[in-house]
């Protein structure tokens, strides 16, 4: 069932459309990442959903319940939404202890003493904070802050979590960390999660649905982190998940070559569909192309960087330059050699940018 419904929502800023006629349905219990480039319309998205921005139109609904409309014109306060918030700068209050920053919003909604330490206990629990309960926000670290928003979103029970860009902030370390505690989390209490970031490595590791936008919000694949991956809808999908090439190609006695270097030998026997004249562009990840000392397409190694596990090749066929990554381990080749490149995976766009099956 639908747990939290976004209808055709739209936001402009002057002659900016931050977010346009965007429409997506969240199932209950759905972690759901947003994922996109700067400035493409996702914390504003989200700001919509809080409750902090209204809509020039569309609407928002948790369950049946309509939480803004621009027809109504009716948008129910923020507090009274009940989604816990954490935002990508460290949003603790400095003058109150730890424990009294997670009971903040129990005690806005009025709880008792009694029930606000318990509840207040047992978030703190959770996010390892029980400890510093008594501490001041500056006696601690990058992680314990953001745990303490974390600690402080969880702690009245929200069914729907809303998460810009949390981890930002944190070394790489901490941030592995808190993507599994945030996790456990869901587990724990699940609730709805909506996830803002421009990781892909976080967007992967958290959700069970990917969202990759572009400018507007508007939608460019929906699908499972998996699928994201493997099968990107169209071209721009494709480039902002992953290191990419992109290569021209021509074909020649039924097979497919990188265009201008067939002496180098054929790419594949597997033509993909095209109508006559410009077969599609071929898309590889680095890391899905071979090295090889005999056959394979024929180049020359022009540039060589280790990245610690891993080393980035430049190797050159004909005019076309081809971007390798192969782990450390495996026999390495030296600047000036030559070598042969397989592609074991290979991905066809036509000149609309959309995928093309082979
Ligand atoms: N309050 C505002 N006033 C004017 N323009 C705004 C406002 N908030 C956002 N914008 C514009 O709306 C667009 C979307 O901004 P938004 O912050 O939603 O992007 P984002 O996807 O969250 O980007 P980032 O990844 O950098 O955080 C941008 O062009 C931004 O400049
Ligand atoms: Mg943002």
């Amino acid at each position: 069932m639908a747990h939290v419904i976004l209808r055709d929502i739209t936001k402009r800023f002057g002659s900016v459309v931050a977010v346009d006629k965007l429409s997506l349905e969240v199932a209950r219990g759905q972690c759901i990442s947003f994922l996109g480039p700067s400035g493409c319309g996702k914390t504003t998205t989200l700001r919509m959903l809080a409750g902090f921005e209204d809509l020039d139109e569309g609407e928002i609904l948790v369950g049946d319940r309509v939480i803004s409309s621009s027809f109504k014109n009716y948008y129910l306060p923020p507090e009274k939404r009940d989604f816990g918030m954490v935002f990508q700068a460290f949003a603790v209050w400095p003058h109150l202890s730890v424990f009294d920053n997670v009971a903040f919003p129990l005690q806005i909604r009025g709880l008792s003493r009694a029930e606000i330490r318990e509840k207040t206990t047992k978030a703190l629990t959770y996010t390892g904070l029980l400890d510093a309960r008594d501490s001041y926000p500056n006696e601690l670290s990058g992680g314990q802050k953001q745990r303490i928003a974390l600690a402080r979103s969880i702690s009245f029970n929200p069914t729907v979590m809303l998460l810009d860009e949390p981890l930002s902030n944190l070394d790489p370390k901490m941030r592995e960390v808190m993507r599994f505690e945030i996790k456990e989390l869901q587990k724990r209490f699940n609730f709805t999660i909506i996830y803002v970031t421009h990781d892909q490595a976080e967007a992967m590791a958290l959700s069970d649905r990917i969202v990759v936008m572009d400018f507007g919000a508007l939608i460019q694949q929906d699908d499972t982190p998996v699928d994201v991956y493997l099968k990107p809808a169209n071209k721009f999908v494709f480039s902002f998940i992953g290191l990419s090439n992109f290569l021209d190609v021509e074909v020649a006695d039924g097979k497919v070559f990188l265009a201008g270097t067939r002496p180098a030998g054929p790419v594949t026997a597997v033509v993909p569909p095209h109508a006559a004249g410009k077969p599609p562009t071929l898309a590889c990840r680095p890391a899905e192309i071979e090295m090889v000392p005999t056959g394979g397409v024929r180049g020359v190694v022009t540039r060589r960087v280790l990245l610690g596990d891993i080393i980035d090749y430049v190797v050159k066929v004909g005019p076309t330059e081809v971007r390798v990554q192969r782990n450390v381990r495996k026999p390495l080749f030296g600047e000036g050699d030559r070598c042969g490149l397989v592609f074991a995976a290979l991905h066809w766009y036509d000149e609309s940018g959309a995928r093309v099956s082979a």
